[in-house]
């Protein structure tokens, strides 16, 4: 907090401290970061304790909501693939928006069953789990990846493990998607961003970048989304 005062005194407001209301202005500074941080930490717990009310799983099912609302990626009847879904909040996003469609699945951590939806436990990034569930699913609509790595802390890090991840969720939606398919993934922003994005854009024939409202402001993530796959 204070850093980021010192910062700010720095650079924004760096002749307030010569002013002689210097303590008056200083003090409204850190009443505007405070009633900012404030503000934050209540819209968090705001999605926080909607999705407590409405029966989601996971706070990032309003993710899920604002996408589909605003990209129109999940239609009635189709079949959609839910790539890093446990707890399980996107799965039950997908499955109303489905309706008598088919949501499926996959988590290394085990997921408590969501009526309607088919899970599997298993690593995306290792080829037996992606052929078991191509042999299950055959062809899918809409893939949907919400992977997460572990986060360390460290941005470069946390930032390369991201777009490895996504990296095998941009290789099995080439392997599963129907032609005109849709898929959307979340990756960490970086210097590696850019060269993943022309991959997607390379894949198919509308993409964009995206934060959902429900998004924290402090995260560093971003989802793309592709619409009308190409084929291979
Ligand atoms: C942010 S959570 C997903 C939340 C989910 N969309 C929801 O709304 O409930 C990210 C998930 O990615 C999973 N994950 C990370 N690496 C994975 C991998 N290699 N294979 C499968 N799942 C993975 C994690 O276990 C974690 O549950």
């Amino acid at each position: 907090m204070f850093n980021s005062i010192l910062l700010m005194g720095n650079n924004v407001f760096g002749k307030i401290c010569f002013a002689p209301n210097k303590l008056y202005k200083n003090r409204n500074l850190l009443h505007v970061l405070m009633t900012e941080r404030w503000q934050r930490e209540r819209k968090r717990e705001h999605y926080y304790r909607q999705a407590k009310k409405e029966g989601y799983r996971s706070r990032a099912a309003y993710k899920l909501k604002q996408i589909n609302k605003k990209y129109n990626i999940i239609k009635k009847g189709d079949v959609v693939v839910d790539l890093g879904a446990a707890p399980g909040g996107w799965s039950q996003v997908a499955k109303e928006a489905v309706d008598d469609g088919f949501v499926f699945g996959v988590d290394l951590e085990e997921i408590e069953p969501v009526e309607g939806v088919e899970f599997v436990r298993g690593d995306l990034t290792k080829k037996d789990v992606v052929e078991n569930i191509s042999s299950i699913v055959k062809k899918a609509d809409v893939v949907i990846s919400d992977l997460s790595p572990n986060i360390s802390g460290t941005y470069s890090v946390d930032h390369a493990r991201s777009v490895y991840l996504s990296e095998a969720a941009l290789s099995f939606a080439e392997k599963i998607l129907k032609r005109n398919g849709s898929f959307v993934v979340k990756i960490f922003e970086g210097d590696l961003f850019k060269d993943y994005f022309e991959k997607v854009k390379n894949r198919f024939d509308y993409v964009k970048t995206y934060r959902p409202g429900a998004t924290r402001k402090s995260s560093s993530e971003v989802y793309i989304i592709g619409k009308r796959f190409k084929g291979l």
